[in-house]
């Protein structure tokens, strides 16, 4: 879900080329992104790609607050979850919690607007259809960057309530701690409007591991649900590309495990939330996406071949 940014990007992109070249339109404060470019810039000459660098991490939650949080109105297609996650305790439910930076965002290789950062407390496999089926992933709130110009608008077109952020480390998709374990990394999210003594909206820690502990399949197959907030304004089809240089070889995923907190009301409304020793990965994904996509014709959708659907990954589990 650079996403929400890009609906408006991509109408915009005519005006923006237009109105300025790129070193204009970047401002002084901008910082040097350690994220690699996007290699799929210009494979799809008439898509908007980008990269998501970050962490994608399974909370396990008691399925009757998932059921509490998502929608009523909305099945949980629960008998597909557990397909993918035979591991997972049968009272729960798969919450996606991604923390990530939009980066080289753009259209035929040019970048169209800076990079941002957010953080996605996605609900998967939700029934939006009511078909039994096909898997959609729910989203209510999105943690973004305040200072991007495109991007609170772009949150709007999909009715998902914005909530704008600053972000440590500012302008990557995460930092090591200066004294941490090793290789121990960190994000977190401030309200824009916080001071300077309130204490971050979300927090995350996170240690690499040796394996996984969720299936790489499970990861290609819920960030590859289109995802909504409000189903008929539209589905965002965002295509993430597990098998490009990004995230293979030398940058194949790493597993990690760690800590998340999450203030209210952005998970829970009436409390705070904390889960020690969740599971996931940090990875790099190119990404093609598709807006505001009539959401009744994603009926039975998955993926459009061997680099976004779940079961085109191979299936190791030691890294
Ligand atoms: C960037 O810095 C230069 C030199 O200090 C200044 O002339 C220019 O106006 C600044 N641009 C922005 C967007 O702040
Ligand atoms: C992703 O971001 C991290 C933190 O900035 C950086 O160390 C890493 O090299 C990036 N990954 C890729 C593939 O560029
Ligand atoms: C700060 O922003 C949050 C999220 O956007 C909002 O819910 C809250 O009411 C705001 N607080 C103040 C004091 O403006
Ligand atoms: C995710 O997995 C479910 C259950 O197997 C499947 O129905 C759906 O098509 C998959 N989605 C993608 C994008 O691979
Ligand atoms: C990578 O994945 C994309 C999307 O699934 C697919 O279209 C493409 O053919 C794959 N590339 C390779 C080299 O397998």
């Amino acid at each position: 879900m650079a996403k929400f940014s890009l609906i408006v990007a991509a109408l915009s992109v005519l005006s923006v080329i237009k109105a300025a070249p790129l070193q204009e339109r970047q401002s002084n404060t901008t910082i040097v992104s350690e994220s690699a470019p996007n290699p799929i810039g210009t494979l799809y000459p008439t898509g908007i790609t980008g990269t998501l660098n970050g962490t994608i991490v399974v909370v396990p939650i008691p399925y009757t607050l998932a059921r509490s949080l998502i929608p009523e109105k909305f099945g949980i297609l629960k008998e597909a979850y557990q397909s993918i996650l035979p591991a997972l305790p049968k009272d729960q439910y798969p919450l996606i919690i991604r923390s990530v930076i939009d980066h080289d965002v753009g259209l035929n290789g040019v970048n169209l607007i800076p990079d941002f950062q957010t953080v996605h407390v996605s609900y998967p496999f939700v029934d939006l259809l009511g078909d039994g089926y096909s898997s959609f992933s729910f989203q209510e709130y999105l943690i973004i960057s305040a200072d991007n110009p495109f991007t609170i608008g772009g949150v709007a077109a999909y009715k998902t309530i914005p909530v704008p952020a600053t972000f440590r480390p500012n302008g990557q998709a995460y930092a090591f701690t200066p004294n941490g374990k090793r290789g121990e990394i960190y994000y977190d999210a401030y309200a824009a409007n916080a001071s300077s003594n309130d204490p971050p909206i979300v927090t995350t820690k996170f240690t690499p591991q040796g394996h996984l502990r969720w299936p790489m399949e499970l990861f290609v197959n819920v960030t590859n649900q289109p995802a909504f907030t409000d189903g008929d304004v539209g589905c965002d089809n965002q295509i993430m590309m597990f098998n490009t240089t990004l995230s293979t070889g030398m940058n194949r995923p790493v597993p990690i495990v760690g800590d998340i907190t999450i203030k209210a009301p952005f998970f829970q409304k009436d409390r705070d939330s904390q889960y020690l020793g969740v599971a996931g990965i940090k990875v790099d994904v190119a990404f093609l996406e598709n807006n505001l996509v009539l959401c009744k014709s994603m009926k039975g959708y998955h993926g459009t071949g061997s680099g976004d659907r779940g079961t085109g990954i191979p299936t190791r589990t030691h890294y």
